[in-house]
This record gives structure tokens, sequence and C-alpha cells, in this order.
């Protein structure tokens, strides 16, 4: 165990900020390549080297982080040319969200080009991850878990849960639930408001209740306010997550309609212009509130 001497951040959007605020914060050297660079200009103020190209980032490093949106991000970033002969005698290290059969073909790749690859795909938001709060799954082989737990400790707690695939499959668990009850809680808060009931008792019931969950009063006043700018995790990758986990709860024979309605939600709120807010904003599509102007029958929340 010991920290790199190098690292370099692919990918400096939130998640990306999260984890290159959290290093550099520690004092560790990091070099951050992002696709819009202008995005990542606030790191160098904080101690960051930019780079302009993924190859010299990749060519200045010892680990690679990657805090890409997707699959086909990181395939298009680390594995298209001129980068793949530089990936020789590093370590890729995989922190988004993607499937386990994406994760295991990305490993065969780096493996491939001299590489090695731990996936490290993490729950938490940006500031969780900034401050050391963050919950990282490890799939990986155990040397290479063994050689990153002291960088990767610094964002939060490691579960090393298995080989390759296992980390991001666990991953995919946790995500639908952020789907399936960000939309349960839309559905019960519009039930409330539009059925003139006061907000507070249904609020103060529930929190005293085994049905409460925390990420209901992480969401609350962005529901109540409609106020999604700025997101904690945007509407577009919450529906890359919801497909990705019905891919793959179908090829584990799951049956999974409760989830495809969520989608349909989410997918209705992408195609309204949301992609880019919180999630939250799927309340928008579950509890349409009037156009202005309108009466609305009761408006208790
Ligand atoms: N936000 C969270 O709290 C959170 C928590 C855990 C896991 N995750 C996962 O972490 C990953 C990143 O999420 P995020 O919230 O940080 O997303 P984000 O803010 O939208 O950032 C996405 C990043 O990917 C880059 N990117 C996208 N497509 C690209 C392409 N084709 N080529 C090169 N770069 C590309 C973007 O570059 P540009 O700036 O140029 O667009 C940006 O740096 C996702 O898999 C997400 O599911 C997010």
């Amino acid at each position: 165990m010991m920290l790199p001497t190098s690292l370099a951040l692919l990918g400096a959007g939130l998640l990306g900020h999260g984890v290159a605020r959290c290093f550099l914060g520690r004092g560790l050297p990091v070099t951050v390549y992002n696709r819009t660079r202008t995005k990542a200009e606030d790191l160098a103020a904080r101690g960051a080297r930019l780079s302009s190209s993924p190859q010299e980032a990749i060519g200045a490093s010892e680990i690679l982080l990657l805090c890409l949106s997707d699959a086909a991000a990181i395939r298009q970033t680390v594995f298209s040319d001129p980068c793949p002969p530089l990936l020789s005698g590093r370590t890729i290290c995989q922190m988004g969200t993607i499937g386990p059969e994406e994760s295991k073909e990305i490993a065969a790749l780096a493996s491939s080009f001299g590489a090695r690859y731990l996936e490290a795909p993490v729950l938490g938001n940006a500031k969780d991850v900034e401050e050391g709060r963050a919950q990282v799954m490890i799939g990986a082989v155990p040397e290479d878990y063994e050689r990153w737990r002291e960088l990767l400790g610094l964002l939060g707690k490691l579960f090393w849960i298995g080989p390759v695939g296992k980390a991001a499959a666990l991953k995919l668990a946790l995500n639908q639930l952020i789907a399936a009850e960000t939309a349960a809680f839309a559905l019960s808060l519009g039930f409330v408001r539009r059925s003139g009931v006061p907000v507070e008792p249904f609020l103060d019931i529930l929190r005293e209740s085994s049905l409460y969950c925390p990420t209901f009063d992480k969401k609350l006043s962005r529901m109540r306010e409609r106020s999604f700018a700025s997101p904690n995790f945007s509407v577009r990758l919450l529906l890359k997550d919801i497909d990705l986990f019905l891919a793959n709860s179908a090829t584990l024979g799951l049956r999974s309609d409760s989830l495809k309605g969520v989608r349909t939600i989410v997918r209705e709120a992408v195609e309204s212009g949301r992609a880019d807010l919180d999630y939250s904003a799927l309340v928008d599509l579950v509890d349409p509130l009037a156009p202005a102007g309108a009466k609305e029958e009761s408006q208790t929340t």
C-alpha cells in the first residue's frame, strides 16, 4: 500500500470534481483531462495540472482514474488512438457506473494493452467524495485492491466485493433503488398535495416509520420548490443506469416491470428537456404543476 507519485483523472464532471478536490486537498499531484477544458479550470486554481489531451494525461501518470459518463465515453477517451500504446504498465481505475459485462470487456481491453484494471464505483455525491464520506465498491484481484487501498480509502469507506464485474453489478442494484425510491416518494408527495392533505403530518409519520428513506428528505426541498438546477446527479445518467439495470436483470431472469414504469417517467423527463437537471425533476412528470394562470385545487406542498 502506498500513495501514487502521479495520478490522472479523466472526466471532470460532478463525480470527477469530487475526486479531484479530495486528492488535491490531501496534497496529491493530480493531472486532469476533461473533454471540455473550461469545465475543469476551477480545478487548476486548486492545484491540478490540466492536460489538453487524454494521451498527455495518461503519459504522465501511474494510475488513471476514470470518472466518465459511460462505457462509450471510456472507449472513446482511453482506448482510441493514440492512447492505447501509452497504457502499458499503468493502472486504470474505473469509478463511473457501468455494466458488469462492460467493465469486464474494458478490463480485457486494458489487459491487452498491458495495463492493470480495477473497478471502483461510488455511492455518494461529489461532496461526499470530496470529504471522504463516500462508499466505494471495489471489483479487482486482491493484489490490485491492496496496492490502491490507501489512495481509494481517501474517498470514503471501501468494500472489496470480488473480481471485476461484481462491484459494477452491486452498484446497479443500488442505483435502481435511487430510481424506484425517488419515483415512489414523488408519487406519494403528489397524492398528498392533490388530496389537499397538509404535507407536514405526512412527513412526520413517514419519518417515524420503517417506510422512511433518508433520500426523501434529501430531495424534499427540491421537489417542493421545483428547483432542479445544479444537479447532484442528472436525469440523463439515471436513465443510463436504469437501462443498464434492465438489460442485466433480463439476463438474470428477474421480473422488473416496476422499474420499467419508472423508466417511462425518467425517459419522458429526458425528452422534455430535463436531461441535465437533478433527477428529483421526475416529480414534474409524476405530479405536473398546472400551467401558469390555471387554478389548482390544492397547493399544500
Ligand atoms: N454525480 C454523482 O454523484 C455520481 C455518483 C456516483 C457515480 N456517478 C457515475 O459517475 C459517472 C460520471 O457521472 P457525473 O455525475 O460526474 O457525470 P457528468 O457530470 O455528466 O460528467 C460526465 C463526464 O464525462 C465526460 N464525457 C461524457 N461523454 C464523453 C465522451 N464521449 N468523451 C469524453 N468525455 C466524455 C464529460 O465531459 P464534458 O465535461 O466534456 O461533457 C464529463 O467529464 C457516471 O457513470 C455516473 O453514473 C456519479
